[in-house]
């Protein structure tokens, strides 16, 4: 019998722009029936109920509470709540990378929240400060310090913002230069590599598409697949994108920026010709068999 795979979405999802079709083709090939629904952002209450017994659950986006209610009632959930509760917060993920001995860009965060000018100067040595909240994407709430006046507005748009993402802070962290506009994203798929490509910005520090970034084919470094795999590892992912730097000089070679449970992977597929929904198929027809449940 065919399995019955739910993808959940948030309700603000852009119709036009997704993947449901090709994660139904792509799922079909391996005997499974995909399902799309969307939770409702405004109301934590979501009516989606276990009921409909899929036979797994693909959570595209954050909603620790609902994801949790499927494991509750036994179903396959993938990420796990925990690991996706883990990657949402980068402080915790810079915890859980550096505990683990796994490059990432050292990152303070301090009691009072902002500390003065003075204090974060003398933290970092004088040198250039990225500053971001805890929660976020697409580059949206990520800042390059350099001097008093940055910091300042840097922390009059957290300070806006902090509200919208509850639970959120910010978090310091040294600026890896050598990284300036560009990083790797390299998506990993059961523990393995999926695909990869270059995203690079003559505009901006920051690489994200969201930001005027430019995705391109790359040979993807030992080190670098090396260090996606052990960074999702480390997180308990079964479903990620991991954004590399590029270090060097007083740095390693390679160190993690972010790691992302709920990773898009359009252009993966159109730099890479590299299928995501049927690798991803292929692992969750493959484990589902194997009656693999990961809580
Ligand atoms: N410590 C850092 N050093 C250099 N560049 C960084 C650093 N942190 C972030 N960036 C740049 O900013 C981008 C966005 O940061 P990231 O932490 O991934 O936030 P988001 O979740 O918004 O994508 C990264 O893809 C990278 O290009
Ligand atoms: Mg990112």
């Amino acid at each position: 019998m065919m399995k019955k795979i739910w993808f959940l979405y948030p309700d603000t999802t852009p119709l036009s722009s997704n993947a449901f079709d090709w994660f139904r083709e792509s799922f079909s090939r391996y005997g499974m029936e995909v399902e799309v629904h969307f939770w409702d952002e405004a109301s934590p209450d979501s009516p989606l109920s276990v009921d409909g017994r899929p036979d797994a659950v693909v959570m595209r986006g954050y909603n620790l509470e609902l994801s949790r209610k499927f494991e509750s009632g036994g179903i396959r959930v993938l990420n796990t709540t925990r690991s996706m509760e883990l990657c949402r917060d980068k402080i915790t993920t810079s915890e859980i990378l550096a505990a683990r001995g796994i490059p990432a860009p050292r990152t303070v965060v301090y009691e009072e929240q902002y500390p003065t000018w003075e204090r974060l100067v003398e933290d970092f040595g004088g040198k250039p400060v990225i500053m971001k909240l805890s929660f976020g994407s697409k580059g949206e709430d990520v800042f390059l310090v350099e001097e008093r006046a940055q910091y300042t507005q840097a922390r009059r748009h957290c300070e806006k913002l902090a509200p919208a993402r509850p639970g959120s802070r910010p978090l310091y962290q040294e600026y890896i230069q050598t990284s300036c506009g560009r990083d790797i994203r390299v998506w990993v798929i059961g523990g393995k590599v999926a695909g990869c490509t270059l995203r690079s910005n003559k505009c901006s520090f920051k690489s994200n598409f969201a930001q005027g970034g430019n995705a391109h084919a790359i040979t993807l470094p030992q080190g670098a697949a090396e260090l996606a795999v052990r960074a999702v590892e480390a997180l308990g992912l079964e479903f990620a994108g991991v954004d590399i730097l590029f270090g060097g000089g007083e740095y390693p070679e390679f160190l993690v920026c972010e790691v992302n449970g709920n990773a898009g992977f359009r252009t993966a597929s159109l730099i890479g010709g590299v299928d995501i929904p049927t690798i991803l198929a292929e692992y969750m027809s493959h484990s589902l068999c194997q009656h693999k449940f990961h809580f």
